[in-house]
Parts: structure tokens; sequence; C-alpha cells
């Protein structure tokens, strides 16, 4: 918008114009008279344009119904471009399979993926602590844990349709083609570990590798750690970090790379103390979760709901330490906004199952390609600190305080998840659709890239942006946000409902007059004006879960 003068017979006569798009010629239409008082018609403009975006706030504070909508892979891979979560690596170059970038909003998500993981499994627990191995390590490690002698894929490929994947040993002939169904002929067994060589001249040089999971630097630092933290039984050692395995088919976005991050735990108990779990608590005895024991999977039958205790009760989970940790590990996606309905426990079959395990389960999530592993979480018994004994000479035991005695602790459980796989689960479970057909991606707060926006009702009244900008000075420090003034309001809130901003700030005339501001809420469109002074309490409050928007 803009004044213009005109004079007639010496006088002037000052106007409101306005350009508009008609019949894609851009036309200038006059909004209203102004009088003939330059300075009278300046500060008339700027109330009328003050009033039309308060109008168009108006407009926006309707409160809209919003569902769930159900994404294929693609439809998410195309979103996630689109708005700055994923791209494929080198994607100038054409990309490269397996390998994937994080832009300005991915990054931020998948940074508080494992923030949450960090704090919960980590800073909220006594008997976990953290460490942060090296990617290439002693190649020795790898032939101790077996990974250079037994860590094999078997490549495949469907005799109809030409598909390539692998499978496990045990599914060689008893699998078909998810594709076509046709039939999987064997191309031969590969170990995915990527090789490098440690020093630049190659006849000096090491053949090493690069990790193909993090758990093993938890073996090999495990002796340090206990001692350096003076951890008692039962305890726990954590780490999140990069892996890679030269997979033979890569596939499905991010769920399948070359190059991912890993987020594990080896936690380790008395042997003799298998059946006394410590933690297991009526809360997760009363977890409802679905079940898919070996048995079911022999039988052909369709998993069933039953809680945690029914379970263990049935004997379908056998340890109630695994069903601690099964339910911890649910526990973690579900506060954090996922779906319960979309995971179920799979025990796995007696073939799948390694010799020294009591018994394994995985956290699977129907994929829109399926049911698939999201989440291991192994028994390992004893089995890597063993080999690591072997293999080094050294002792790894440790004494029992109790006992006075020296003992290998075993591992009871390894919950290990990819952050992708999380990264995936979380957008899938909160993509959403209004009525006007508007994205809002209800991300929890705690996950949302961006936790605030600012928007300042006209960009161009310097009282409502000086106190914008003030606004957001203050919680920048404290909150990952971002200041928005281009476009209308409608537009900036539906920019940031499409990347899961869970609040936006509007500063209007009413904010400079009363010192008060619109919060408003992304999942229902729902407004609330408070106070600029209590603003920075109700946000910490908001983003944190503390409170939820309907109880302010
Ligand atoms: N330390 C145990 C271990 O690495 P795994 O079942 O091979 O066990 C654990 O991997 C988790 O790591 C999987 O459940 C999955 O979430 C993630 N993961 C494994 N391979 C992956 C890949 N190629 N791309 C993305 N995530 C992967």
């Amino acid at each position: 918008m803009f004044i213009v003068k005109k004079t007639i017979k010496e006088k002037d006569y000052y106007y409101l114009r306005q350009s508009i798009r008609e019949n894609g010629k851009v036309k200038a239409k006059t909004i209203c008279y102004l009088g003939k008082d330059k300075e009278e018609a300046k500060k008339k403009a700027k109330e009328f344009k003050v009033k039309e975006k308060e109008n168009e706030m108006d407009e926006e504070r309707i409160e809209t119904k919003v569902e769930h909508k159900k994404l294929n892979i693609d439809e998410l891979t195309n979103f996630c471009k689109r708005k700055g979560f994923v791209y494929p690596s080198g994607d100038l170059y054409g990309g490269l399979a397996g390998f994937w970038d994080y832009g300005h909003i991915g990054s931020e998500l998948k940074k508080n993926i494992k923030d949450s993981w960090w704090a919960f499994h980590v800073q909220e627990r006594e008997d976990i602590v953290g460490i942060d191995g090296s990617i290439i390590t002693n190649p020795k490690v790898w032939e101790a844990s077996g990974h250079v002698g037994n860590f094999i894929d078997i490549a495949v490929v469907c005799k109809k349709c030409g598909n390539k994947t692998k499978i496990d040993k045990h599914e060689l002939g008893k699998i078909v083609c998810e594709k076509c169904k046709g039939e999987f002929t064997s191309i031969g067994e590969f170990n995915p570990m990527f090789t490098t060589q440690v020093g630049p001249i190659k006849d000096d040089s090491l053949k090493a590798y690069l990790r193909p999971e993090t758990a093993q630097l938890i073996f090999t630092n495990f002796k340090l750690v206990q001692e350096n933290a003076r951890l008692k039984l039962p305890f726990g050692i954590a780490q999140i970090g990069k892996s890679f395995r030269n997979e033979i088919a890569p596939r499905n976005f991010i769920f399948r790379s070359r190059e991912f991050e890993q987020m594990e735990i080896e936690y380790f108990i008395d042997p003799s103390k298998t059946k006394e779990c410590p933690f297991l608590t009526k809360e997760i005895e009363n977890l409802k979760v679905n079940i898919y024991s070996a048995k079911m999977q022999e039988k052909n039958s369709e998993q069933t709901e039953m809680s945690i205790k029914e379970a263990l009760d049935k004997k379908i989970i056998m340890l109630p330490w695994h069903a601690y940790w099964l339910a911890t590990e649910l526990n973690w996606f579900f506060n954090l906004g996922a779906n319960s309905k979309n995971f179920r426990l799979r025990q796995h079959t007696k073939e799948e199952k390694s010799h020294y395990a009591t018994d394994t389960w995985d956290i699977e999530y129907n994929f829109p390609f399926g049911w698939k592993e999201l989440q291991g979480i192994a028994d390992r018994g004893t089995y890597d600190l063993s080999k690591h004994e072997k293999h080094s000479k050294k002792d790894l035991k440790i004494m029992d305080e109790t006992t006075n005695k020296k003992i290998l602790p075993m591992v009871v459980a390894e919950p290990s998840l990819g952050v992708e796989r999380a990264f995936i689960v979380f957008l899938l479970d909160s993509y959403s659709i209004n009525e006007r057909k508007n994205i809002i991606l209800r991300l929890h707060p705690k996950l949302s890239p961006i936790k605030v926006a600012i928007l300042p009702l006209v960009k161009k009244e310097s009282s409502m942006v000086n106190l914008s900008r003030e606004i957001y000075e203050n919680l920048k420090k404290e909150l990952k946000i971002t200041y928005d003034d281009s476009g209308s309001i409608g537009r900036r809130y539906a920019r940031n409902d499409e990347i899961g901003t869970p609040f936006c700030i509007t500063i209007d005339e009413e904010s400079i007059k009363k010192k008060d501001v619109t919060i408003r809420n992304r999942d229902d469109g729902k407004q609330i004006r408070v106070k600029i002074e209590k603003l920075k309490e109700i946000l910490r409050s908001l983003v944190s879960g503390k409170i939820l928007f309907q109880n302010l």
C-alpha cells in the first residue's frame, strides 16, 4: 500500500492506493481518501494498515479441526526435501545411494531426537553414563567381536523382477520378493563393513574399518568407564554416534542407509540376578502393548494386545529385565507423542535368536512399507566381554562388593535404535492436515525444530517492530526461535505449522498499549493473550510439556 498525492487547482489531495494483479496485469487501485493534509494522511494510512492486519488476524482466529494423514515413503521423502528436513547427499551430482544430508530444519529435529534420548536415558538416570567412542578403532576390536568373520549379509536377487536385497541366513529359501512375490536366488555373501587405510603410505598402513555399530566401543571401554565412574551393578553405558554399513540395497528413504546414527545402551547385570529387576513399577506392568511372540509367528496368527504384566505372567516375555527395557523404550516414544497403535513387540524366532541369548525382542513399527524393525533389544549375555577378554588377554571382570567376588557381568538388554528410523516415526505420526488442507506437523514441542515464531503484525510499524525484536532477543538465548515478518499473518502461521513450530507469538497494536501478546497454538489454532513479563516462563513450561496450552 502506498500514499499518492493528486493536485487539483493547486490544492493537494491524498489517497491510499494498493497494487493488485488482475488478469495477469499489475494495476493500482484506490483504497480510500486520506484528506488534504500530508501528515494527517500519513497517520490515517498507518491506522488503516494496522486495522487491515487486525482484520486479517481476526480471520485467522478460527479454530480448525486437524486430522492425521498417512503418507507413503515417497511423499515423506518429497516433503522432507521441500521443507528443509533431508536432502540426498551430493544432490548436485545426482546423489549417492544410502547417504543423506540434513537441512536447516531436519538437523534441528535430529538433534532434538538425540537430546531427548540422552536426557531420558542418561541425564535423568543414576545408573547409566555416556561415552563418545571413535569411528575408527583398532581393527582387532572387530576381529574379537566377530564382525570380521561373521558379520555377513546374503545378497539375493528376485528371479522374476530382478529386485536386489539382503536377507538373513535363516531366511534363505523361506522368503519371497516383497515387490512381486517372486523366488530369490543368492548372489553371494558380503561383509558390509566399510574398510579404510590408517596411515597415508600404503606399505606402512593398517587396514581398518568404519564402525558398523557403536556398541563395541562400549565393551572395549567397559572396564575404564566402570572404574572411573565407580559404577555398581546393575548399570548401563550409553552412546550416540555414527555407524556405517555398506548395505546391499539401501532403500526406503533414510530407513536403510549406508551412513546412519545409532543410540545404544549396554545394560550390565550380575548373571546370577536375571530375575531381579528393581525398576518394574505398576505403571510399567500396566502398559498395554501389541505382542507378536515367536509362537504367534510360527502359527501365522495375529499380534495380540496385552499388558506387560500379562505377557510376563504367561511367560511370553521371560525375564522381568526384558519387560522393563521393552516398556521403557516404548514409553520414550509414547511420551514424545508417537502413536502406540503403530508399535508392536516382536520376539525373535528360534532361528533368529543368538545361541547366547535367553530371549530377544525387536520393537517394530508399522512403516508405510510394512511392519519393520525400529529398534533391537538384544540379550547379549557375556558374549562380547568374554570375546574381548579372550582376544585382548585382559581381565574385564569387576568386583562385586556384596560377595567380594570378581564377576563378568552380562548384558541383559542392548536397546539399539537408529536415529533415522526414529526420525521417520515422529514425522509420520505427526503429519496432519487441517480443514483448509494445510499441513500441520504435530510434533511434540520438545522435538519441534523451531519452538516459537515471533510475528510482528505490521512489519513497517516501528513501535511494533521494536517490541517484537525486544521479545525475540529476550527469548533466543533460551529457545530455538525464529523472527518472521514476511507475508500475511495467515501465510506465516501456515509456514510455521508445516515445520511443526508449536507456538506463534503475534505482536499487535494492543501489545504496545497493554504490554501483552497473543500465543497461537499450532494444533487447533486457538489463541490467548498473555502478559509479556510472563511470556518466557509460560513458553518454557509449554515447550517442556510441563503445562498444556489448553490448561493455560
Ligand atoms: N549393536 C546392535 C546392532 O547394531 P542392529 O539390529 O544391527 O543391532 C540396531 O542395529 C538398530 O540400528 C536397528 O534397529 C536400526 O534402528 C538401526 N539400523 C541398523 N542398520 C541400519 C541402516 N542401514 N540404516 C539405518 N538404521 C539402521
